[in-house]
């Protein structure tokens, strides 16, 4: 056996076993790139090897390329040139997969002479979702071995194939549970014939027009994304030019992407989701509880959804409510949702089915007694819930984790209405609790170590993107998302109108601007908080008092006579706004769309900069995955933190100080730590940095 830094190559039989082993994804960086060409050059000169088999240990073959190298100076031996040497062996190699081969993983696949495959396999070129497009040979070598048309779909969508797929499009050779003496055996039985086509000789492109009509569906249904138009354009090139042109292509392509801002930003987007999943002061060896059974408390809106998220997640759940009636409708709304999704064709029957019987109605809270976490989601009320907790103690099962998904109530407060406070933590989920990713658990004074583990790791047992957040008014999300409504509000007063404000953050890269978004959600419920609390708002408060509350009345900020999802701009708005402004003795003015941007999102930004210096959150990349996965912030921008320090934070912090003076809001000054950074010249970046160190 000889080493070659990560990788190790092994003669057995005549076949050389080439084993890459470099934990946890073996991706591949300059050393297992190195590897790789060293082994495989070992096995071509030497005599006694007649085939080759290319492998991987741990959980998974080949992740992709190594992104944290992206960036830096490149290393040699670089991938393409790597997979040249192994597809120029005068010996056959097989790929042995096991886990995934994704990226650049999948394109060395595509350098061999044949695939052997595990049948939970996963094949994918997700370069896409880094804004980016395969970069070493996949846009050449996929669509020769297995067709443009099915080839562009996979680069495009960025979603990783089976392996029985994958075997059906030609992309696998052969399925084997033990994929290593499979892959071994088929290296033999090559090596007995002809050395087989390598995948960039193959002319399997099939027509042009199924691959033109590919392309138009993918580039309308990722209309603006780069990369898919990178990728089409060099998939195209395997039709009209050679495989060599074609690779030259794609690097042009590859390289003009990885140095574009916005590829920048989906990297952080990838580091920063699975930094948030480490929780910072766990002490260490903490295990999470297991949970084999749920109850949710409260069968309203979130309630239905999040016991819809158990289900989907194969855990069964008892949906708990106050009487039969309430149960009734709540379940009735579990089922319409379950059956719209069948009808939309994203769900089958049977899978329809096996949810629902995993979801059981009960009155009474004794029916949470079997539960291993108790979910509650009943009105918005402290007594209410400090009464449901003081009961739950009694009645949930020792061990069990009892959260709150309550958006803005104190959790420590809650807590203290038990004698097992250490069990208690806030389960934040985001409307529809079915569908939005972002789940804040929240970490009270008094929870567990162990509470917040179980909490996370149900969260991704959920599909969810789990973010902890400690005890605040509105935790992450809604204390920053309070900023901006208070801005555009102000924006309206001042002189803008609300399509003006709307179209700032959609013009960003939002899906909706906050007035569509309040018609959407319905005006009344900040009407109504706004009331206990004592707060006005000067033109949503008369919108509802003339009876606008949003799309169910027809009529909010937009008016939804005509087309009934968009809305119109609705001249009586503009003059109840200029009443407004009037009545408040503002002079109004036009306000450049940057400038409304600027609003918007610095006060935002600023609101981050505290929660981080008060610990609410560890690290500004947590702050950025709620903000992309609650609130539908562009990705491309890497959230409103990355976006602060892409900016520079003296320019934000500057902008801050103009808006406080001119508006006397001291509460808009930069905070104390965004003075100090953009004073230092510094980024939020680097405060992670520093606590990951
Ligand atoms: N480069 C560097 N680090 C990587 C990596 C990669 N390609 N893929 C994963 N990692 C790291 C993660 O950051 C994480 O590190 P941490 O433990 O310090 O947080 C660790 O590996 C484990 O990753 P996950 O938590 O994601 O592990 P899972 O088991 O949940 O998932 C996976 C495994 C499905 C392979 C997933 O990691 C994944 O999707 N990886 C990225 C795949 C990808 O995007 N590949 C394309 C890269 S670009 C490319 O190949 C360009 C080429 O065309 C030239
Ligand atoms: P909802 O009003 O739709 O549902 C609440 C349900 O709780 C009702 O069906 C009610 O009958 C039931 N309920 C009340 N007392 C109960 C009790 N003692 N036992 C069992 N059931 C009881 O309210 P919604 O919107 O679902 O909100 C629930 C919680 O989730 C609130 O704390 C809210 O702040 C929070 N939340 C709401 C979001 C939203 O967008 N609606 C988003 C995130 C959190």
């Amino acid at each position: 056996m000889a080493q070659q830094g990560p990788v190790t190559i092994k003669v057995d039989g005549g076949v050389a076993i080439i084993l890459i082993a470099s934990p946890p994804v073996n991706a591949l960086g300059a050393a297992v790139r190195a590897g790789i060409k060293g082994c495989a050059e070992a096995a071509a000169a030497d005599p006694a090897v007649r085939a080759i088999v290319l492998a991987a240990e741990g959980r998974t073959f080949i992740a992709g390329a190594d992104i944290t190298e992206f960036g830096k100076p490149p290393v040699p031996p670089s991938l393409p040139e790597v997979i040249a040497v192994l597809e120029r062996l005068s010996k056959p190699v097989v790929a042995a997969i096991h886990g995934a081969a994704l990226g650049g993983g999948l394109e060395v696949a595509l350098g061999c002479h044949a695939r052997v495959a595990a049948p939970s396999a996963k094949l994918g070129l997700p370069e896409v979702k880094l804004g980016i497009l395969p970069g070493a040979g996949g846009t050449q070598r996929l669509p020769r071995l297995i067709g443009a048309a099915p080839a562009a779909r996979i680069a495009c969508d960025g979603t990783p194939i089976s392996a029985k797929e994958a075997q059906s499009l030609g992309l696998v050779d052969e399925l084997a549970e033990e994929v290593l003496p499979a892959a071994k055996a088929l290296a033999l039985r090559l090596a007995d014939g002809a050395l087989p086509v390598p995948a960039r000789d193959r002319t399997n492109l099939g027509p042009r027009e199924a691959f033109e009509e590919a392309a138009s569906a993918l580039l309308r249904k990722h209309a603006g994304n780069p990369s898919v138009e990178a990728i089409i354009d060099a998939v195209r090139t395997a039709f009209e030019k050679s495989f060599e042109e074609g690779l030259a292509v794609e690097r042009a392509h590859f390289h003009r992407l990885r140095d574009d801002p916005r590829s920048k930003a989906l990297r952080h987007v990838f580091f920063a989701e699975r930094a948030a999943a480490r929780i910072p002061g766990l002490p260490k060896g903490t295990q999470p509880r297991p949970v084999s059974r749920a109850a949710v408390i409260g069968a309203g809106t979130m309630g239905g959804g999040i016991a819809m998220s158990f289900a989907n997640a194969g855990i069964p759940v008892t949906l708990i409510e106050t009487s039969e009636e309430n149960l009734r409708r709540g379940l009735e709304r579990v089922a319409g949702n379950y059956a719209t999704s069948v009808k939309r064709g994203s769900l089958t029957e049977e899978a329809r089915n096996q949810r629902l019987g995993l979801i059981e109605g009960k009155v009474g809270l004794e029916a949470a007694a079997g539960a291993d976490v108790v979910v509650e989601a009943v009105f918005e009320e402290m007594g209410l819930k400090k009464e449901i907790f003081g009961k739950l103690e009694a009645i949930a099962k020792p061990g069990a984790v009892l959260a709150t998904n309550t958006s803005y109530l104190d959790v420590d407060e809650i807590a203290a209405s038990t004698s097992r406070p250490g069990d208690v933590l806030g389960m934040h989920f985001f409307s529809p609790a079915n569908v939005m990713k972002l789940l804040e658990v929240v970490r009270g004074a008094k929870t567990a170590p162990d509470a917040l583990a179980t909490a996370m790791e149900l969260g991704r047992r959920l599909a969810k993107v789990p973010v902890v957040s400690g005890v605040c008014y509105g935790f992450i999300g809604n204390r920053m998302l309070s900023r901006r409504t208070a801005q555009a509000e102000r924006l309206l007063l001042e002189g803008a109108q609300p399509k003006e404000v709307d179209q700032a953050l959609t013009d960003f890269g939002f899906r909706m601007g906050p007035f569509a978004m309040a018609d959407l959600a319905g005006l009344d419920i900040g009407w109504r908080i706004r009331k206990a609390t004592g707060k006005t708002a000067p033109v949503a408060d008369a919108l509802c008092e003339a009876g606008r509350l949003g799309q169910k009345t027809g009529r909010g900020y937009y008016d939804y006579s005509g087309d009934a999802r968009t809305g119109a701009a609705d001249p009586e708005v503009a003059a109840l706004i200029e009443r407004v402004s009037a009545d408040q003795g503002i002079t109004r003015r036009a306000i450049p769309q940057a400038e409304i941007l600027e609003r918007l999102l610095y006060p935002m930004i600023n609101e981050g900069a505290r929660i981080l210096e008060e610990g609410i959150a560890a690290r500004a990349g947590d702050i950025d995955i709620v903000w992309l996965n609650g609130y539908g912030w562009p990705a491309w921008t890497g959230g409103p933190m990355f976006h602060a320090d892409s900016i520079g934070l003296q320019t934000i912090a500057a902008r801050l100080r103009d808006f406080a003076e001119q508006s006397g809001d001291t509460t808009l000054a930069p905070s104390p730590i965004l003075q100090r950074l953009a004073e230092q010249e510094q980024t939020f970046a680097s405060l992670d940095q520093k606590a990951a160190a």
